[in-house]
This record gives structure tokens, C-alpha cells and sequence, in this order.
């Protein structure tokens, strides 16, 4: 079990001004931030961050909308911390989510949801090194 996360505040989150709660809340959860950045993801980069969706119908939509504006990637460190992420976060789709959970209180739809957080140990260090080099990863 790894004790690191990756995560990105989406362009909607960006744009709706959560930026600066969902950090706090994700501080006040116990993460350490290892890296962190606000960046904006070209359609080229979107769609090989998502490239593991590329036949499901909504791919198209998600790589238009993850390249709309820009995000803050960020690796995050606590124990057991795909799990408890993803625990924090809540459901894919906000409606289904439970409440007081991140997407819950921040997100929009199913598409527009917020927050990533990696789903498993090898995605997160996958996605963390597609963000961050060594040497940004404290
Ligand atoms: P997924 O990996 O299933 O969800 P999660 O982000 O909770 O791990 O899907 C990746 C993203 O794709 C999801 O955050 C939003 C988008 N998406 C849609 O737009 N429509 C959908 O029906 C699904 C399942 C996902």
C-alpha cells in the first residue's frame, strides 16, 4: 500500500472559485501536499491523461472540458491514500455522492465533478510523474 495520491482541481471548480476550500479541506483531512501547480492541459494532453477512456462515449466531452481551463495537479501524502482520497471525494456522479464529501459540495454533474483522485497505487504514481518530475516531488 502507497501512501501517496494524485489529484487535480478541475475547470469547473477553477472557475465556480473552490479552489481555495477544496485545498483547505484536503489539508484539514490530514494530506501533506508533495507537489502542486496550476496548469492548463492542451486537448492533446487531456486526451493522453484520459487515454485510458478513449472508447467510452463521454471521452470526447471530458477531454473538451478538462482542456477548458486551468487546473491545479497536485500529489498528495497520508496513509492509505488512494482509498482515503477517493473516500473524500465521494461518487463520480455528485448526485450520487454522500454528503459533506468533496464532490458533493463542490461539483456540478456527472462530467463537471469537481476534483480527480487517482484510482489505484501504480495510477497514482503513473499520473503524478505525468505532472511533476523527482525533482518537484517533495
Ligand atoms: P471514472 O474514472 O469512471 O471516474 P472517477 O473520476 O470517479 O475515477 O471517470 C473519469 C471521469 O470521466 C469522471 O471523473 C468524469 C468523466 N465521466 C463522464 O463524463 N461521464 C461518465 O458517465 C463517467 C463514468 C465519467
Amino acid at each position: 500500500m502507497s501512501n501517496r495520491t494524485f489529484t487535480m482541481i478541475k475547470p469547473d471548480a477553477m472557475k465556480n472559485g473552490h479552489a481555495g476550500a477544496i485545498l483547505d479541506r484536503i489539508i484539514k483531512e490530514g494530506f501533506r501536499v508533495v507537489s502542486l501547480k496550476m496548469t492548463k492541459l492542451s486537448k492533446e494532453k487531456a486526451g493522453e491523461f484520459y487515454a485510458v477512456h478513449a472508447a467510452r462515449p463521454f471521452y470526447g466531452e471530458l477531454v473538451e472540458f478538462m482542456s477548458s481551463g486551468v487546473i491545479i495537479a497536485a500529489i498528495l501524502e497520508k496513509p492509505n491514500a488512494v482509498a482515503a482520497f477517493r473516500t473524500l471525494i465521494g461518487a463520480t456522479n455528485p448526485a450520487q455522492a454522500e454528503a459533506g464529501t468533496i464532490r458533493k459540495l463542490f461539483a456540478t454533474s456527472v462530467g463537471e465533478n469537481a476534483v480527480h483522485g487517482s484510482d489505484s497505487d501504480e495510477n497514482a504514481a503513473i499520473e503524478g510523474n505525468f505532472f511533476f518530475s523527482g525533482l518537484e516531488q517533495f
